[in-house]
């Protein structure tokens, strides 16, 4: 399948694309977003995109979707991005955007192991050069561990019961495949669970996924490097689909804009930042249907005064 940008126009509307700034997409997939963007450059603007993915760069290369000269291209996490712009010579920019999670091409190639509904090897390392996949957490992770990673990542209750049935399991033999940890995971939970709607593994999987790929603290780290390298009325614009991320994102713009009052000192703190928008934007009802990806995204925006 292909992928289908979410909230693509109403995001590139936040961005006020100025015609001759540099601008940074962090997340380039297959380049939606970026396509929409660069349409509102003129070729003295530059647009810096990131993907840890190297198929997603090199698919947008080969299609390619942003044929341009002022496009730069960077295979590299984007935790390390003040690091990574410095290198290039940019010590600002004028807005930078970032659609978290995965891409549907990468949920659809059982070979990269997201899928729940495909069998692959249990893989999910959205950097193929990443040392640590999903196989080694759940053949190597001691019981408290996998505990923690499915309570926290995926809020699943039953993660004592399956973590106690996977230790079971990789005893006979290591599990290597979705599908065994899928069966694995359907054997941990009672009747009810099984019966309610919703795939019983998503929870399990979306919480090794976000383990492997470390997905909340380079989301924090990106944060807190994004907002020191936007220029005056620069904007940063953030795409999530999971709460734990949209909690992330909310509360780290809200203490940026946050109007600070020291009460022994008359003077009040102005703050460097202002909320683009008061709540989460999500997706209309016409996008969801075409859509169900979109059905769980919230953008949330920052600008700098
Ligand atoms: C939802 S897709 C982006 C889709 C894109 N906006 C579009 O319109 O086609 C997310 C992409 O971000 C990449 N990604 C996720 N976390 C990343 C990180 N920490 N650093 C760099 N890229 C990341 C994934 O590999 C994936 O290709």
């Amino acid at each position: 399948m292909d992928h289908k940008s979410v909230l693509l126009t109403e995001l590139i509307e936040l961005l006020e694309v100025k015609p001759h700034g540099v601008y940074v997409d962090l997340t380039l997939g297959r380049g939606g977003h970026s396509k929409l963007l660069l349409e509102n450059l003129n070729s003295d603007g530059t647009l810096i995109v990131f993907d840890k993915d190297i198929v997603a760069i090199n698919e947008v290369k080969v299609a390619k979707t942003l044929n341009q000269d002022n496009v730069i291209f960077i295979h590299q996490d984007f935790r390390h991005l003040k690091m990574t712009l410095e290198e290039l010579g940019y010590q600002e920019v004028d807005g930078i955007i970032a659609d978290l999670g995965m891409s549907s091409p990468q949920v659809d190639d059982p070979s990269r192991g997201f899928s729940y509904q495909e069998d692959g090897p249990l893989d999910m390392r959205m950097n193929q050069n990443d040392r640590v996949t999903a196989r080694e957490i759940v053949n190597t992770y001691s019981y408290q561990q996998l505990v923690r990673v499915f309570y926290e990542y995926g809020d699943e209750k039953y993660a004592p019961q399956i973590a106690k049935r996977l230790i079971l399991a990789r005893d006979i033999h290591p599990i290597t495949t979705t599908f065994e940890l899928v069966t694995i995971v359907k054997n941990a939970l009672p009747m009810k669970e099984l019966a309610k709607k919703g795939h019983p593994a998503k929870k399990v999987f979306q919480a090794l996924r976000i383990e492997v790929n470390d997905e909340l603290n380079a989301l924090r780290e990106m944060l807190s490097d994004a907002t020191k390298l936007l220029k005056r009325n620069g904007r940063l614009l953030v795409i999530t689909f999971q709460e734990d991320e949209d909690r992330i994102v909310k509360q780290f713009f809200n203490s940026l804009a946050k109007v600070k009052q020291n009460r022994y000192d008359p003077h009040t703190i102005v703050p460097e930042f202002k909320l683009l928008l008061r709540h989460a934007l999500t997706p209309s009802e016409a996008e969801v249907s075409q859509n169900h990806r979109s059905k769980s995204a919230h953008l949330r925006g920052i600008i700098k005064k």
